[in-house]
C-alpha cells in the first residue's frame, strides 16, 4: 500500500535523521517513498550511520546534501543547524538505535542528530531497529515509554529475522508501512488546505479495552489494542473534525489535533463519553467489557485452603453505545458502533444495528490472524438500514480513512 502524492504528506517538510544500524540502508528507500508521497526531505546522519551508507546516496535521493556533523562550516553557512531544525515540520528518526533512543529520551545534544531533535518543536517519530535483546532490555523499554509519554510516535519494530541470524522483535518496519503510519499521524490540514469532509463537526471516538478491577492485583480485560479507534480518531481530525478520543488502557501516541481522555473501566468510559457531549458524531470502537465484578476487593483475593475453584460474581456494565443512541438532547447526527464477532457476522451485526438503534455498524471478524484485535490490519463490513459496504483486508490506518468517508456520505444522506 502506498500514500498518494496528493495525500496528507504532500508538501510536508520532513527531516529524516538516520541512525547507525545495519537497517540504515532501508532509510534510502524511505527517502524515495516519502518523496513519492509528496514530502520534501532533508537528511541528517549520525557518525555511525555514515559507516553503513554514504551521505552521497542520500543527497542523490533527497536532492539536498546530507548533513553529517555540527562542525561543517560550509554546510552551516548554507543553512545553519538551528535553521534546519526550524525548517522541519516533522522529524523522523530511522533507524532509531538503542543508543539514539536513550540519548533522545534524556535530552542529550551531543551530536548533530540529537541537537536537531532538541532544537526543534516539530513532532518527532522514531522507527526503532536493533537486536531483540536490546529492544526488550528494561533500559530501552523505559526510554521508549518516556518518549511515548512526551507524545513521540513510535513506529514498529517488526518481529522477524534480524541481521545477526537471530529472530525476534527489532526489525525496522518496511519503508512503505512507515510512510502509511506517518501519513496517519500527519499534522492536520493547514489553513490553506481545502476544508475536510468533517469540517466544523465534533466527533467523539472511544477506543481500546476497558479493565474491570477485581482486586489491587487482578482485572478482567480484553485484547483490544486501540489501533482501530486511534486510526479513526486521527482520520476524523485530518478531515477537519474537532475530535475527543476516550481511550481505555493502551500504549499508543495521541494523534495530532486530537483531545484524549484516558479511562480504565467501562463506568469511567461511560462518564467520559457523556462528558464529551454534545457532539455531532459518536463512534464506539472500544471493546467495552460487558461484565464487571459485582464487588471490588480492596485486599488481594487469597487462595482458600483446598479450594480448586473460585466463582466471581459479575454484573452487566452500562451499554455506552445504546445509551448514547437513546439520547436526543445531545445534537447527535450519527451514532456508529462496531461489532466484533467470530461467526454469523452479518446476522449479529444487523441485529446489533437494530437493537442498539444505530445509524451504522461496522462488523469485523476477531480470533483470526491478520484482522481484529491487536493486528495492524483488518477487514470490515459496514451495515446501515437498507445498505451495506465491504472494506476488504487493508491496514487499519487505511480502513479508518475509508470509514470516515462513509460516515461523511451517511451524514449527507447520499449512500443507499
Ligand atoms: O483495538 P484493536 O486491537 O484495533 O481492535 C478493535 C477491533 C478491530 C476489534 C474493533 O474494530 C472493534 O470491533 N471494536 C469493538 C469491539 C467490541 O467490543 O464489540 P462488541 O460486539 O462487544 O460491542 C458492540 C458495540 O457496543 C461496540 O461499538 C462497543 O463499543 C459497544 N459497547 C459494548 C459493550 C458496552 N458495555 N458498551 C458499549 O458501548
Amino acid at each position: 500500500m502506498s500514500v498518494p502524492a496528493s495525500g496528507p504528506l504532500q508538501g510536508q517538510r520532513i527531516l529524516l535523521c538516520v541512525g547507525g544500524g545495519i537497517a540504515a540502508y532501508k532509510a534510502l528507500e524511505l527517502v524515495r517513498r516519502l518523496r513519492d508521497a509528496g514530502a520534501a526531505v532533508q537528511v541528517a546522519m549520525t557518525a555511525g550511520a555514515q559507516r553503513f551508507v554514504t551521505p552521497l546516496s542520500f543527497q542523490a535521493l533527497s536532492g539536498h546534501p546530507a548533513r553529517t556533523t555540527l562542525w561543517d562550516e560550509g554546510a552551516e553557512q548554507a543553512m545553519g543547524h538551528l535553521e534546519l531544525a526550524r525548517w522541519a515540520e516533522r522529524i523522523v528518526v530511522a533507524p532509531a538505535t538503542a543508543d539514539l533512543l536513550a540519548r533522545l529520551a534524556h535530552g542529550q545534544a551531543d551530536d548533530l542528530v540529537t541537537t536537531l531533535c532538541l532544537a526543534s518543536t516539530a513532532p518527532l517519530a522514531v522507527v526503532p531497529a536493533m537486536n531483540h535483546r536490546m529492544w526488550q532490555h528494561p533500559a530501552t523499554v523505559a526510554n521508549v515509554a518516556l518518549l511515548r509519554s512526551r507524545g513521540v510516535q513510535v513506529i514498529g519494530p517488526d518481529d522477524g529475522p534480524l541481521a545477526e541470524g537471530e529472530s525476534g522483535p527489532g526489525r525496522l518496519r518496511e519503508p512503505d508501512a512507515i510512510v502509511v503510519e506517518l501519513a496517519a499521524f500527519a499534522v492536520p490540514a493547514t489553513a490553506t488546505a481545502p476544508p475536510g469532509l468533517l469540517q466544523g463537526l465534533k466527533v467523539v471516538v472511544s477506543a481500546g479495552p476497558t479493565y474491570e478491577d477485581l482486586d489491587p492485583v487482578r482485572y478482567l480485560g480484553n485484547r483490544s489494542s486501540g489501533k482501530m479507534g486511534f486510526a479513526v480518531a486521527a482520520s476524523a481530525a485530518r478531515q477537519g473534525a474537532q475530535v475527543v478520543l476516550v481511550a481505555g488502557p493502551v500504549h499508543l501516541a495521541t494523534p495530532p489535533g486530537v483531545r484524549r481522555v484516558d479511562v480504565r473501566s467501562a463506568a469511567q468510559m461511560r462518564d467520559a463519553v457523556a462528558a464529551a457531549l454534545p457532539a455531532d458524531i459518536y463512534i464506539g470502537a472500544a471493546a467495552v467489557a460487558d461484565y464487571t465484578p459485582r464487588a471490588y476487593s480492596p485486599n488481594k483475593i487469597k487462595k482458600t485452603a483446598g479450594g480448586q475453584t473460585l466463582a466471581v460474581d459479575l454484573v452487566r456494565t452500562p451499554d455506552i453505545l445504546s445509551e448514547i443512541a437513546d439520547r436526543h438532547d445531545a445534537g447527535l447526527k450519527l451514532v456508529v458502533g462496531f461489532a466484533a464477532e467470530t461467526d454469523n457476522i452479518a446476522d449479529y451485526a444487523r441485529s446489533k444495528l437494530v437493537a442498539k438503534r444505530l445509524d451504522l455498524i461496522v462488523a469485523n471478524r476477531v480470533g483470526v490472524p491478520g484482522a481484529g484485535f491487536e493486528s495492524d490490519d483488518n477487514a470490515m463490513t459496514a451495515y446501515w438500514p437498507g445498505g451495506e459496504r465491504d472494506f476488504p483486508p487493508a491496514p487499519k490506518l487505511r480502513l479508518a480513512d475509508d470509514l470516515v468517508h462513509l460516515v461523511a456520505e451517511r451524514l449527507r444522506g447520499d449512500t443507499r
